[in-house]
């Protein structure tokens, strides 16, 4: 493909077919992403792929977890504050989940959530329908694939950085190969479930995850939210 429509094609893809990846395409996805640049080429991050039965594994427990967290939340005080002391139910992820995004933000996300609600047909109250779209994060979007991101803790945000370079060298070699993905900041709420199938090394925190697969002829998969306008984009000179 061309590049430019390599970048143009890239999307946010949120059900897959069934139709599996293979060992050598994956291996081939991640060797090009590995030519991301890195700081003083540290390339501070390392990749935990799910397949097979690790991915059914997790595909049965993160929900699960998913579903006890939303019940917490419309726990009575008394046992919300009995998590908050025993952990039970909470997320374990290594870094502190965004729940009150900046004022200046909030908008966007909102626009964004909404778009993807409208285009399902999901309306402003109807819970459970978000509630299963939210789920469908635990379960990978029905992908044969997930891969999670831990980046090295030694080089706070720097990593992070890197690691997204990377992340978006890999979605696009992707694209470039006819597959879709989707990086889930979601997949980021729960370490402990990892650490049963992956030798975690300890000073690398987990930052996200990706699901990868073939893009299902799906509704979902229509939805292409905006991006701010360049004048917004850039900072004005003084
Ligand atoms: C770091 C990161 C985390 C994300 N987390 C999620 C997620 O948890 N669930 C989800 O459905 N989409 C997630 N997304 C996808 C974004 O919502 C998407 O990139 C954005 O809306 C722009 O749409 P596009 O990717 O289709 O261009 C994430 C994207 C990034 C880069």
């Amino acid at each position: 493909m061309e590049f430019q429509d390599v970048m143009a094609q890239r999307h946010s893809v949120r059900a897959f077919t069934d139709q599996p990846v293979s060992d050598a395409l994956l291996n081939e996805l991640l060797a090009r992403a590995s030519g991301a640049p890195s700081w003083s080429n540290t390339q501070p991050y390392q990749i935990a792929v799910a397949r097979g039965e690790v991915l059914e594994s997790l595909r049965r427990e993160l929900p699960e977890r998913f579903d006890q967290l939303m019940a917490l939340q419309r726990a009575p005080m008394v046992k919300k504050l009995k998590a908050l002391v025993t952990k039970k139910g909470m997320p374990d992820g290594d870094y502190r989940p965004v729940v009150k995004y900046p004022d200046d933000l909030q908008p966007r996300r909102v626009a964004t959530g909404h778009g993807l609600y409208q285009l399902l047909g999901i309306g402003r109250e109807d819970k459970q329908a978000r509630h299963e779209q939210m789920a469908a994060n635990f379960r990978f979007f029905d992908a044969p694939v997930a891969l999670f991101v831990f980046v090295h803790e030694g080089l706070g945000v720097y990593s992070a950085l890197d690691a997204g370079i990377f992340l978006q060298s890999l979605m696009l070699a992707a694209t470039d190969e006819g597959l879709g993905t989707c990086a889930q900041g979601a997949l980021a709420l729960w370490r402990s479930p990892l650490e049963k199938h992956f030798q975690l090394p300890g000073q690398y925190k987990l930052l996200c995850g990706l699901s990868l697969g073939y893009e299902a002829q799906e509704t979902i998969n229509q939805f292409r939210p905006d991006r701010q306008p360049l004048d917004s984009l850039l900072i004005a000179e003084k």
